[in-house]
């Protein structure tokens, strides 16, 4: 049996560092009222002028010099993001051309803060029918250019920040490491708890300046729903899965679970009975970086040494859709 596995991991964080307390300068928030209900402490955000494919080059590039490998070595890039360079083209075709390459296929993964475990799970089904053998798998937001700095928008605009992580996925020599399990869900019922109408197709023109004036460029979410449907669908899709690998909770050496709010990740751990630290968090730092957060996560957990080979890794993730998936590795 072929299994897929990580050949190299990269990561790109834009240098601008933007803490609570420059957002408390902008509109009405605090240090103390973020950093207690989600564990921010700052995030980063990419200057005026920077594409999300600017940033994915960055991580691409990481991930391909850790892969030892150079870009026309690819031959399929999958690219998830909630916030492209533009409405369309995909991404994976900016990034393709900026990677200096043309021919090979690129599609873009719409899956929100799931998006990199769906792309994981599709760059797998790939490898394992052997129709590709170096896939290059992105997650990348500019969450900064979509968000209101104002009060209204401030339950939204405090958790997100920008950033990118990217992986080379590959056939695995060893058929008893790689990619164990993928397990993907969504529930459509919970679309408008956390969206962005930005336009509206059924109107014509599909954009307005009406739509414009009540805020359609900016995402609308009711946390609390959010939160209570998360700390269900994580541990329980984090159960099937290891259900499926053969694996109980105890052989799992690192959880990485995306980087949305630290109260969810401790809610989960807590409801799965793992100790807090193996649930790795970085959040503090980054804020929630949608699809990146997971493959960002993973590029500084194994620069700190806490994967090694053969460890079990899980990765999970909730979010908009609402989507939640799991994948089971074993390094
Ligand atoms: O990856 C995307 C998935 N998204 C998530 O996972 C988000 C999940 N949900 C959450 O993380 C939490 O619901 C939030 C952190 C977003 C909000 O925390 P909460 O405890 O659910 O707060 P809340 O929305 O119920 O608001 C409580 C109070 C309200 O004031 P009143 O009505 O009690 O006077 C809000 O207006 O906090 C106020 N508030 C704020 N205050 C200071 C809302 N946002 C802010 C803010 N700063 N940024």
């Amino acid at each position: 049996m072929i299994r897929s596995r990580i050949l190299g991991v990269g990561r790109y964080l834009p240098e601008k560092r933007v803490t609570n307390f420059d957002l408390a300068k902008m509109f009405d928030t605090s240090d103390e009222w973020i950093r207690q209900r989600t564990g921010i402490v700052e995030r980063r955000f990419a200057d005026a002028g920077v594409y999300c494919s600017d940033l994915a080059l960055e991580a691409s590039n990481e991930a391909l010099k850790n892969a030892g490998m150079k870009a026309e070595e690819l031959d399929f890039i999958i690219y998830a993001t909630l916030s492209p360079d533009h409405h369309f083209p995909g991404n994976g075709c900016y990034l393709q051309t900026k990677l200096g390459l043309a021919n090979i296929g690129a599609m873009d993964i719409r899956n929100q803060c799931s998006g990199f475990i769906y792309s994981l799970a599709t760059a797998d089904a790939f490898v394992r029918i052997g129709m590709y053998k170096r896939i290059l798998v992105v997650g990348a937001e500019v969450h900064s250019s979509g968000l209101s700095f104002t009060d209204e928008g401030r339950d939204v605009s405090v958790i997100f920040g920008d950033g990118a992580g990217a992986v080379i996925i590959g056939p695995s020599e060893d058929p008893s490491r790689g990619i164990l399990t993928n397990h993907l869900h969504a529930d459509g019922a919970f679309a408008n708890i956390l969206h962005l109408e930005m336009f509206d197709i059924s109107q014509k023109p599909c954009l307005t300046h009406e739509m414009l004036d009540r805020g359609s460029l900016w995402p609308r979410m009711k946390g609390k729903e959010v939160f209570r449907v998360a700390v269900t669908r994580i541990p329980e899709v984090i159960e099937e899965a290891l259900k499926a690998a053969n694996l109980k909770v105890e052989d799992v050496d690192l959880f990485i679970p995306h980087q949305a709010n630290l109260r969810i990740n401790q809610f989960a751990a807590a409801k799965l009975g793992v100790a807090e630290e193996k649930f790795y968090s970085n959040i503090q730092r980054y804020g929630n970086t949608t699809a990146a957060s997971l493959p960002i996560a993973l590029s500084e957990a194994l620069e700190e040494g806490l994967i090694k080979g053969g460890s079990v890794v899980v990765f999970v993730a909730f979010g908009a859709g609402f989507t939640w998936a799991c994948s089971v590795m074993r390094w």
